[in-house]
């Protein structure tokens, strides 16, 4: 399973990350749990411990790796550098989860070709496309971490949507993005729902045969929220749905 996740700000986005990754890990399925949000926090919602999150550098700063693994090549930038020892050396384990904070790409979007952003694209080629291992990437509204070649290798990407106009109108700007990449398939999950009348409104504003289920608001989640650490991870009104969905979209083990 090669998952990634985007939705409007504060949609739910790195909760339901957090869910189908403790489904990912209650299966020990090896799997790689990928923050590229810049505004990183999906290690404190998965209960990671705070102090060796904070020591685990973004990806994107680590200016002498990625220097050298361009060593020699002069002023060309190497666009396919190996970075096996990466997925070793830089990642926190927890159970068969594997955690990496990416941090921001250079550019937002734009195509850039410069050392940092070809070293990004390696470490997704890498995990999308050439490593059997399952993979949960929780993204921005952006999606700008992925480009043509490594959106071949996610099997989905699943839009979080809060049933508001503003959440509607990113969740169709990120299909249109998802799109123009050709990424394979992009489906639709309805998230802090109180009412019949939410689901209703969602179901008449998005492609109603790519909505794949809908959570429910949940004041234990919001309540955890305010506390230090694992808001709204594993917590049991939003498991029963997390684990449909992550039965849909075949999640395995
Ligand atoms: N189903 C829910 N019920 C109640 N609160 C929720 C629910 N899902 C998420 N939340 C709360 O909404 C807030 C945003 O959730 P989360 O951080 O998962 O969103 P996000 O899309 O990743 O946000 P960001 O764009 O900041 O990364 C958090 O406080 C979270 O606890
Ligand atoms: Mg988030």
């Amino acid at each position: 399973m090669k998952i990634a996740i985007s939705g409007k700000g504060g949609a739910g986005k790195s909760t339901v990350a957090a869910n189908l990754l403790y489904c990912c890990k209650a299966r020990h399925l090896p799997t790689f749990a990928i923050d590229a949000d810049p505004d990183a926090n999906l290690g404190l919602i998965l209960g990671l411990d705070p102090e060796k999150l904070a020591l685990l550098p973004p990806l994107s700063t680590l200016q002498e790796v990625i220097a050298g693994k361009h060593a020699g090549g002069g002023a060309f930038v190497d666009l396919n550098p190996s970075v096996e020892d990466i997925l070793e050396d830089y990642v926190l384990q927890d159970g068969s989860l594997r955690f990496l904070k990416m941090g921001g790409i250079k550019g937002g979007g734009t195509a850039c070709y410069c050392k940092e952003n070809a070293f990004l694209n390696a470490i997704l080629t890498s995990v999308l496309l050439d490593r059997p291992e399952s993979v949960v990437l929780d993204m921005s509204a952006g999606i700008e971490h992925l480009t043509r070649g490594t959106a071949r290798g996610v099997e989905l990407m699943l839009v979080v949507v809060e049933p508001t106009r503003a959440g509607i109108t990113t969740a169709l700007a990120v299909d249109q993005l998802a799109a123009d990449i050709e990424l394979p398939r992009v489906a639709f999950i309805g998230n802090k729902i109180r009412s019949v009348a939410d689901q209703r409104y969602l179901y008449s504003s998005l492609p109603r045969e790519r909505i794949l289920g809908m959570l429910p608001f949940s004041e234990t989640v919001l309540e955890k929220a305010r506390q230090v650490g694992r808001s709204g991870f594993q917590e049991m009104d939003l498991m029963v749905g997390i684990e449909g969905i992550y039965q849909q979209i075949g999640g395995g083990g």
